[in-house]
C-alpha cells in the first residue's frame, strides 16, 4: 500500500480521510466526492517539470513508456508492481497555424492535444491506467462503468488487458457505434438500460455497491488522477511552458476537475509559477454546468457553495422530464458527477464556461478535419467555443491555447458522413455523384 497517498472527501465541513486501500467512491461518512491526496514532503520529486523528458531516454521501461506512468511520482498512488498500461498517453500536442488563422488567431497561438492517439481512441485511457491500476492494488475481480461509449470501450481494453470483468451499461440508442464495437470486440458484457446517461449513472453505482464490482466511472477519484496527465504532456509540448488557456469540452466533469487538480497541485509543489485559465464547454442540449455557473451564480466558493442551487436546479430537471440531447452524444449529460470538483477546477483556474450549438460543434469538427487532426464531435466542442471566447474578447488572439481534442474521429463516423452528405453547412463536403462511365467522370473532374 502506498504511504504516500490517501483519499479525502472534498467537503470543507467533513473532510474525512480514508487509506487508499479503500474502495468507497463517495465518502462513507458525508456523501460527497473524494480526492487522492498525497504527502507531498515523502515523495521525491524531481527539481523541475523537464526532468520527466529525461524518461524519454528509458523508454523501453514499460512505465517510463507510458504518457501517463512517466508522470508517476505526481500520481503516488500504488507501487509499480500494480501499476497496468497498455501503451497510453502517446499523444502530441499539435500547433495547428492553420486553424488558428481560420480563427483570425496568431497563427503561433493555437495547439490541439490530440488524445484520439491514444489505444482506445481516447483520452479515457489516462484515467483508466489509474483506476485499473488501483483495482489491482485492492484485488478487485470485476469492473463496470455507465457510458456514453468511450468510458466503455476503455473499461472494457484495460479489463481485457488485466484479466478482471467488465459491464458496461449503456442508454438505449445513446451510443456511437465506433464506441460500441469497441466494447463488444474486447469483451466487455453489455447492459442496455430503457434510459440515458444519467439513468446508466444512477443504477451502476447501486450495482456496484451491492456486487461489490469495482466502479470505474469519473467518481472514481483515482482515474482522475491519471488524467491530470494530459496536462502535463501539454506543458511537455509547449517547453515546459504553461499556456494561457486550456479548453475542453464538458461532460460528466473529470477532466476539467482533474485538469484544476492537477494545476493546483504543480503550483503548491512549486513545479509551475502560474496557472492557466480553463474553459470548459458544452453542448447547449446539455448545459447544466453552463446554466449553473452563468445563469445562476453558482460558485465554489471556497468550497462554501449554495447547495440549493443545485438542489433546486435538478428538482426542476425532474419536475419537466428534462432529457437532454445533442448530436454530441459523448456529453450528452444533464447531471454531471464531478459538478463541484469542477467547480473547485474553475475557481483554481479563474475559469469560463460556455454552450456551443450542435451546428457550431459539427462546423468546427470539420475545420479540425480539414486540418488533418480528426475528432469526433464532443472533442470539437472545444475550438467551436474558442470561437465565441475569441468573438467576445475573452481570449486574446495572441493568447496561447491548448483545446483537448478527446475523442478520434472514427469513433462516430455516423455524424461526420451526415455532415457532410446531408447538412449543406460552411465545411460540407459531399460526394458527388456519376455515372459509372469513363468520359463522363473525365469532364467532372475538368
Ligand atoms: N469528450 C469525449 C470524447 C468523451 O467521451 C467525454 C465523456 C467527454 C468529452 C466529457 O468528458 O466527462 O470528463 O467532462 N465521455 C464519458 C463516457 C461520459 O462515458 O465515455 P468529462
Amino acid at each position: 500500500m502506498s504511504q504516500h497517498a490517501y483519499q479525502k472527501c472534498i467537503n470543507i465541513d467533513c473532510g474525512a480521510e480514508f487509506d487508499c486501500s479503500q474502495v468507497i467512491v463517495k465518502c462513507p461518512q458525508c456523501g460527497d466526492l473524494l480526492d487522492v491526496k498525497y504527502h507531498w514532503d515523502k515523495i521525491e520529486l524531481p527539481e523541475k517539470l523537464s526532468d520527466f523528458g529525461n524518461r524519454w531516454a528509458t523508454r523501453n521501461n514499460r512505465l517510463d513508456f507510458s504518457g501517463v506512468w512517466r508522470f508517476r511520482d505526481l500520481l503516488n498512488f500504488c507501487d509499480d508492481q500494480y501499476k497496468v498500461s497498455v501503451g497510453e498517453g502517446q499523444t502530441l500536442l499539435q500547433q495547428c497555424c492553420g486553424l488558428a488563422q481560420d480563427l483570425g488567431m496568431n497563427p503561433n497561438s493555437l495547439f490541439l492535444q490530440y488524445e484520439g492517439m491514444n489505444p482506445s481512441g481516447s483520452f479515457k485511457d489516462n484515467g483508466m491506467t489509474a483506476a485499473f491500476s488501483h483495482a489491482k492494488m485492492v484485488g478487485a475481480v470485476a469492473s463496470a462503468c455507465a457510458s456514453t461509449g468511450n468510458t466503455s470501450a476503455s473499461m472494457a481494453l484495460y479489463a481485457h488487458s488485466c484479466g478482471l470483468k467488465a459491464t458496461v451499461f449503456i442508454g438505449e440508442g445513446k451510443i456511437a457505434f465506433g464506441k460500441l464495437s469497441q466494447s463488444m470486440d474486447f469483451g466487455g458484457h453489455t447492459i442496455q438500460v430503457a434510459g440515458d446517461f444519467d439513468d446508466c449513472m444512477r443504477q451502476v453505482q447501486d450495482v456496484c455497491a451491492e456486487l461489490n464490482i469495482y466502479l470505474v466511472n469519473s467518481l472514481n477519484p483515482f482515474r482522475l488522477e491519471g488524467q491530470k496527465t494530459i496536462m502535463l504532456r501539454i506543458l511537455e509540448g509547449l517547453g515546459w511552458e504553461v499556456p494561457d488557456w486550456i479548453v475542453v469540452p464538458g461532460g460528466n466533469l473529470g477532466n476539467s476537475s482533474s485538469f484544476g487538480k492537477a494545476f493546483a497541485e504543480l503550483k503548491e509543489i512549486g513545479l509551475i509559477d502560474r496557472i492557466p485559465r480553463l474553459a470548459v464547454i458544452n453542448a447547449t442540449g446539455a448545459n447544466t454546468l453552463t446554466e449553473l455557473v452563468n445563469d445562476k451564480g453558482l460558485k465554489w466558493n471556497g468550497g462554501a457553495y449554495d447547495q440549493q442551487i443545485i438542489d433546486t436546479y435538478y428538482a426542476n430537471l425532474d419536475a419537466t422530464g428534462y432529457r437532454p440531447e445533442t448530436i454530441a452524444s459523448a456529453i450528452e449529460i444533464s447531471r454531471p458527477v464531478n459538478l463541484k470538483k469542477c467547480l473547485r477546477a474553475l475557481e483554481v483556474c479563474n475559469g469560463v464556461v460556455l454552450d456551443v450549438t450542435d451546428e457550431e460543434i459539427l462546423d468546427a469538427k470539420a475545420q479540425v478535419g480539414r486540418y488533418g487532426l480528426g475528432c469526433e464531435p464532443a472533442s470539437a466542442a472545444s475550438i467551436a467555443g474558442l470561437k465565441h471566447l475569441l468573438a467576445n474578447g475573452t481570449v486574446g488572439k495572441d493568447e496561447r491555447v491548448a483545446c483537448v481534442l478527446t475523442g478520434h474521429q472514427l469513433k462516430d463516423p455516423d455524424a461526420t458522413v451526415n455532415y457532410h452528405s446531408k447538412m449543406a453547412r460552411a465545411f460540407s463536403n459531399p460526394p458527388v455523384q456519376v455515372e459509372n462511365d469513363l468520359q463522363k467522370i473525365i469532364d467532372l473532374l475538368k
